[in-house]
Formats: structure tokens, C-alpha cells, sequence
């Protein structure tokens, strides 16, 4: 079996027309509101940046205000939590966003604590973590949600089916098997302490892959006809070329061949996480302006 490739792409630009869309109307026929997202870089680490701008740009693309606030990496506790309750406090900003990982003297805990909930375009405030495990209205992490939103398209029915997310990180494996056990999946979550990766990969009908280490899923742990979702983007220089790629957490080309969808690195999840970091900021808008949560 060849896998169909999933075009994070082509998803990512659809939700971003239909956001483009909504903004528009709320703007012209709801009181002129526009979303205004606010994303804050410490330091001048290089993929950040990357991230950022990519952030910033997609956000104006869809018609929302972008605030971008770069702070230098020898910014303080107090400084930072200075700014954030600035934009807490400020009505034209919807959402907030930290770019992380912050630098080694910031708190993370502390820092993303200070954010008011309602604003947490992130899913990473505890509020919204404790929101999303009781199965209330919640933000949810981006980067899962992008997942769970290529699964819904790909399997129209989850319930019942063995799912196995390889990484426990609060960004991504954790709130993803959340998802996964709300859409009735048997969810089992591996890590670097799993013993017989190999077999529980082989038992998986959906594998999310979110380790961060390049092609460590091996292609023939795939089980025959699985969905597998690569969340990893990895910079490695090609042996051959010398030139810098990304790849995944799944070794593609030999998982290809076993899987029946796979996501590939790069376009498939990335540009799902930005298009529904947008899609939270819309949200949050509205929650923010009486559709309430
Ligand atoms: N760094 C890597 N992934 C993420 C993410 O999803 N959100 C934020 N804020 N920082 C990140």
C-alpha cells in the first residue's frame, strides 16, 4: 500500500478563507471588531523568529490586527509580566502568545500563568489545560488541534480505534491524547521510558509522532493501512547534498509504503498549527465580545 499524502496545505488555506471571511463580516456588520492577536519573542533564537514571523504575517493575511513584541533575551520576570498585563488589560488585543522556550531565567510556569485565560490563544494557561480535561469549552493547544482537525477529514468515525501518541509534552502529546480519548479513540501514550515501542506502533491504527528526534519511528513499525501523523520538524543537513531539510519523527519514505495517509514534513501539520492559532484567536474574540464559554 502507497499512502495518500494529506495536504496540511491545502486545509490550512481553506480554514484561513473561511477566517478571512468571518473577519470581514464581523468588522462590517458587528460593531467594527476586528481580532487582534499580540505575540511576544524573548531572546533572538533563530527558529523562533521563524515562527513568529510567520505568525505575524498570516494573522494580517486573515484581516486581524498583529501586535508583535520583541523583547531582548536579558528582559526580566518582572518586565515581562509588566507586558502581559498590559495586553490583559488591553480590548484590542483577543489573544496572547508567548513564543517559548523562553529564555533560561524566565519562569515559564509563572509567565504563562499571568496571561488571563480568555486571552490564551495557546491552550497552555491552567485554567484552559483543566477546562479541556473536564471536557468544558476551552482554547486548546494549536498544534493538536491541527491534528485532531486533519484525523476528523481523514476518519470520519475515530471511536474505537487504537490510537498511539509517541511524546508526553504539555504543548502537544498530552493535550493530543485528551483529544483522542474525547473522540472515543483507545488512546495509548509512549514515551522514553515505553518499553517495545516497536510493538505498540505496530497496534496502532493512528500514530502521532511528536518526539522531536529525526525518523526515530522506524517506516516498518507502521502498522499495514494507519494514519500517521508527523508532528516533528526536524533540521537535519542531507548526507548526500550537505544541505540543510526538515524532516519528521517518522522515517517517511518506508512508512509510505505501509501507511494509508501520512502527513508530510514539511506541509502537513505545520500549517495546520498556525492556521488554527488563528482560528483560537477568532474564538477567543468571540468569547471576549458575549458568545461567552
Ligand atoms: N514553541 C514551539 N511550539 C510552540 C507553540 O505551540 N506555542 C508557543 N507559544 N511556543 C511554541
Amino acid at each position: 500500500m502507497t499512502a495518500r499524502l494529506i495536504d496540511g496545505l491545502a486545509m490550512a488555506s481553506q480554514i484561513r478563507a473561511g477566517l478571512a471571511e468571518h473577519a470581514l463580516d464581523m468588522k462590517t456588520r458587528q460593531g467594527g471588531i476586528v481580532p487582534g492577536l499580540a505575540v511576544i519573542l524573548v531572546g533572538d533564537d533563530p527558529a523562533s523568529q521563524v515562527y513568529v514571523r510567520n505568525k505575524n504575517r498570516v494573522c494580517e493575511e486573515v484581516g486581524f490586527r498583529s501586535y508583535s513584541h520583541t523583547l531582548p533575551s536579558s528582559t526580566t520576570e518582572i518586565d515581562l509580566l509588566t507586558l502581559i498585563n498590559g495586553l490583559n488589560n488591553n480590548p484590542q488585543v483577543n489573544g496572547i502568545l508567548i513564543q517559548l522556550p523562553l529564555p533560561e531565567h524566565l519562569n515559564e510556569r509563572t509567565v504563562i500563568n499571568a496571561i488571563d485565560p480568555i486571552k490564551d490563544v495557546d491552550g497552555f494557561h491552567p485554567v484552559n489545560v483543566g477546562r479541556q480535561t473536564t471536557g468544558l469549552m476551552s482554547l486548546a493547544p494549536c498544534t493538536p488541534l491541527g491534528c485532531m482537525m486533519i484525523l476528523n477529514e481523514d476518519l470520519p468515525d475515530l471511536g474505537g480505534k487504537k490510537a498511539l501518541v509517541v511524546g508526553r509534552s504539555n504543548i502537544v502529546g498530552k493535550p493530543m491524547a485528551l483529544m483522542l480519548i474525547q473522540s472515543s479513540c483507545t488512546v495509548t501514550v509512549a514515551h522514553s521510558r515505553t518499553q517495545n515501542l516497536r510493538e505498540e506502533c505496530l497496534a496502532a491504527d493512528i500514530l502521532v509522532a511528536a518526539i522531536g528526534r529525526p525518523a526515530f519511528i522506524k517506516g516498518d513499525w507502521i502498522k499495514e493501512g494507519a494514519v500517521v501523523i508527523d508532528v516533528g520538524i526536524n533540521r537535519i543537513t542531507d548526507p548526500e547534498t550537505g544541505k540543510h531539510k526538515l524532516c519528521g519523527d517518522v522515517e517517511f519514505d518506508v512508512a509510505r509504503e505501509r501507511a494509508a495517509a501520512i502527513t508530510p514534513v514539511p506541509g502537513g501539520v505545520g500549517p495546520m498549527t498556525i492556521a488554527c492559532l488563528m482560528q483560537n484567536t477568532m474564538q477567543a474574540t468571540m468569547m471576549q465580545n458575549g458568545w461567552g464559554w
